[in-house]
């Protein structure tokens, strides 16, 4: 299955909702860190329901906005969810962005860029249309150090680009932009049973949920177009 039609049955199937509650937990506080002005253009990479750019329009009075998504089905239900004029959601792919050279303020993606199989070049691609001084926010939960995330990659059937703290790190760099901070956000929402209520369904340990929430929760790289 491709990356499309994976998400474009997640999309059918009105998964995009419950994506968003759980991304919710980090994504608040990492959208939080933003240096957004009123008015400013933003992106939102592998928008999913679009939650990101509603926020930030009722929160910063965001000018008109772009979240792209590679499935039609995402990208059309995102649409859905606002009547705002200044919210845009469209279908594209990472790697070719429909957007002008330094166009837009700042980009936020969630849960997205490791479906590249070449971050690099989608780095790239976001340095072009970022103007100088232009922010990326790049929030993952999937990522090395958070061990217990690797299974995802058995569930989906398709393929996911593992990458290291350091490594979002280098890719940035190598990317063309500058690395202005990295850090880890638990997620202190998710509800953790007792001891005793192990295994679940989900989890055979108390230690590894514990782990993958409040240890590691979600990976933030910030980086700064020169
Ligand atoms: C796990 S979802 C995350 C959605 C949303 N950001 C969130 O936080 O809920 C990843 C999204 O990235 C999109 N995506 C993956 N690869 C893409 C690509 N090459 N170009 C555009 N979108 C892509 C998928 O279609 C999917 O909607």
């Amino acid at each position: 299955m491709s990356v499309q039609q994976t998400f474009d049955a997640w999309a059918e199937a009105g998964r995009e909702r419950g994506m968003e509650k759980r991304h919710w937990h980090t994504a608040k506080h990492a959208l939080a860190r933003m240096p957004v002005e009123p008015g400013d253009r933003v992106l939102d990479l592998g928008c999913g329901s679009g939650y990101a750019l509603r926020a930030l329009r009722e929160t910063r009075t965001t000018g008109l906005s772009v979240g792209l998504d590679g499935s039609p089905e995402m990208a059309r239900s995102a649409q859905e969810y606002t009547d705002d004029d200044l919210v845009q959601f469209l279908e594209g792919d990472f790697h070719h962005l429909p957007l002008d050279t330094d166009s837009v303020d700042h980009v936020w993606s969630m849960e997205a860029l490791y479906y590249s199989p070449s971050p690099v070049r989608v780095v790239e691609e976001l340095r072009r249309i970022l103007r100088p001084g232009g922010t990326f926010f790049c929030a993952v939960n999937f990522f090395e150090e958070s061990q217990h995330t690797h299974r995802w990659q058995e569930k989906l059937d398709v393929e996911m680009t593992l990458l290291s703290r350091s490594d979002y790190r280098e890719t940035f760099a190598d990317g063309g932009l500058h690395v202005a901070e990295q850090d880890t956000i638990p997620d202190e929402e998710t509800e953790i049973p007792p001891e005793e209520e192990f295994p679940t369904d989900r989890w055979e340990t108390r230690e590894a949920m514990l782990d993958r929430y409040r240890t590691w929760g979600t990976l933030l790289t910030v980086g700064v177009a020169p």
